[in-house]
């Protein structure tokens, strides 16, 4: 971890936020190639599951063939939604302070935790340590909207996307002509006050979070919600976590909120231990119920388009596969993350899947002169309109490959003396440094293949 938290300082993809003020715990900003990276996961996830998914009436396992929608909700939103969700009355986590270093950390997690004091003890184990019983923590932000600063004004910075979806799930439904079965769905920040942020970005004040909320009938409940559970985990797996470090783990019926009717995690064995990457739920009828009750709308739904048999009315059960777009991210950081032997030296190289590399390819003339940085300029300036290319000509060809290696870049095209006869470049794959020649005009067509699957 050591070693990918500092490459990822190095060569710009995660920096602490504010930093030259000493930062600010669990917050997290991302670089130049940080941001290009999380843009690519969470580009992929809404192509993918949103914009261009698939007719799954031809996909296994799938009950029927669904439309899917997005919406992009406020961060603050009326106080109430969060007292009909029940993230007023119970979003918490058991805190203890201690009276000795004034530390305050998440009770189940002391035995972890290492004292402040004395390091080399965990907490509550050093003479020093006073601990107090636990007592709940409400993890959502405060903030007041509008110029009083009274309990009229008080707001919560959202801690989930997905109340934003139920609460316009009627809107939704009056305006996009989607029917049961259909999916919302939505990126965007989530806040949490959490205790004791921990492991990088992984858990953090404030991230990003990939929701969707499924809308279905009750009786066709289950067999979606295998769908997702497994749609969900091969998605990780076709963008190159591999299954021996992905876990999909099914939540013993104690685990499960008194409300939902299954539940799974998909979990990542990160160097910190295996950890959740995304949540998969049924959760029965419960949040709209509860948004009807405390709204006073009706929040039923009803198909006039049905045969006469099948017309009726009913609160739609809810599938939610929800993700973490930073934990996704740092899950794709570990994965990706290589040393290897070539040419007797140790190469970092971040085999990131060619749809996920931040850069796509780098542009290089062999050497500055003969015309080669002209033509490489010139193809650099063709690629940059449809991706993200780099262009470098300083110095050795071999150290310009090492630094695209440590960032991940799938291809190097090599414009050489060769180029100037025959029109033709060399292409090394960053995985098995093969070198091939391809016709310079034929690039845009075969990188596009390459890194979108689209020619
Ligand atoms: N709407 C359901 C919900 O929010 P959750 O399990 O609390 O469920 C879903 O959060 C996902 O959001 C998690 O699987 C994780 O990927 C991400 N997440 C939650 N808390 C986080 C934190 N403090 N830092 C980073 N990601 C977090």
């Amino acid at each position: 971890m050591e070693k990918l938290v500092s490459l990822c300082k190095r060569r710009g993809f995660v920096f602490p936020s504010s930093e030259i003020y000493g930062g600010l715990n669990g917050c997290w900003d991302y670089g130049p190639l940080g941001v290009e990276l999380k843009r690519n996961i969470k580009e992929a996830w809404w192509k993918d599951m949103v914009a261009g998914h698939d007719d799954v009436s031809t996909l296994n396992g799938a009950p029927s063939a669904y439309s899917m929608v997005g919406v992009d909700c406020s961060i603050l939103m009326n106080p109430q939604v969060w007292v009909a969700s029940g993230h007023v009355g119970g979003f918490s986590d058991p805190m203890v302070d201690c009276k000795g270093c004034k530390g305050r950390f998440r009770a189940d997690q002391i035995a972890d935790l290492k004292c402040p004091e004395k390091p080399s003890k965990c907490v509550g184990e050093s003479d020093k340590c006073q601990l107090t019983d636990a007592r709940a923590f409400n993890l959502m932000f405060k903030t007041n909207v509008g110029a009083l600063e009274d309990s009229s004004s008080i707001a919560y910075l959202r801690p989930e996307t997905a109340q934003g979806i139920f609460v316009n799930f009627k809107n939704v439904c009056d305006t996009s002509r989607v029917r049961v079965p259909f999916g919302i769905a939505q990126i965007g920040k989530a806040f949490r006050n959490e205790i004791n942020p921990r492991n990088f970005t992984f858990r953090s004040r404030e991230f990003e979070q990939m929701e969707i909320e499924f809308f279905c009938s009750p009786e066709s409940s289950e067999g979606w919600y295998q769908y997702w559970r497994n749609r969900r985990y091969r998605w990780y797996t076709d963008l190159g976590l591999k299954s021996d470090k992905l876990i999909l783990r099914d939540h013993h019926p104690d685990e499960l909120a008194h409300y939902a009717k299954g539940c799974a995690d998909v979990e990542y064995e990160f160097p910190f231990g295996v950890s959740e990457l995304e949540g998969i739920a049924n959760r029965t009828d419960f949040d709209l119920r509860q948004h009807m009750q405390h709204s006073g709308k009706d929040l039923n739904y009803f198909d006039d388009q049905e045969p006469d048999a099948a017309k009726r009315r009913f609160v739609p059960y809810v599938i939610e596969p929800s993700a973490g777009a930073d934990r996704a991210t740092l899950a794709f950081l570990c994965e990706a993350y290589h040393e290897d032997q070539v040419e007797g030296e140790t190469r970092i190289v971040m085999r990131f899947h060619p749809r996920l590399a931040p850069i796509k390819a780098a542009i290089l003339p062999l050497v500055k002169k003969e015309g080669m940085p002209e033509k490489a300029a010139e193809l650099y300036r063709t690629l940059r309109k449809r991706f993200n290319v780099f262009y470098d000509e300083k110095g050795a060809i071999g150290r310009r490959y090492r630094r695209q290696d440590e960032v991940g870049t799938p291809y190097c095209i090599t414009v050489d003396g060769q180029t100037l006869s025959d029109a033709t470049v060399t292409v090394r794959d960053r995985d098995s440094l093969e070198q091939s020649r391809v016709a310079m005009g034929d690039i845009p067509g075969w990188l596009a293949e390459k890194v979108t699957g689209d020619a």
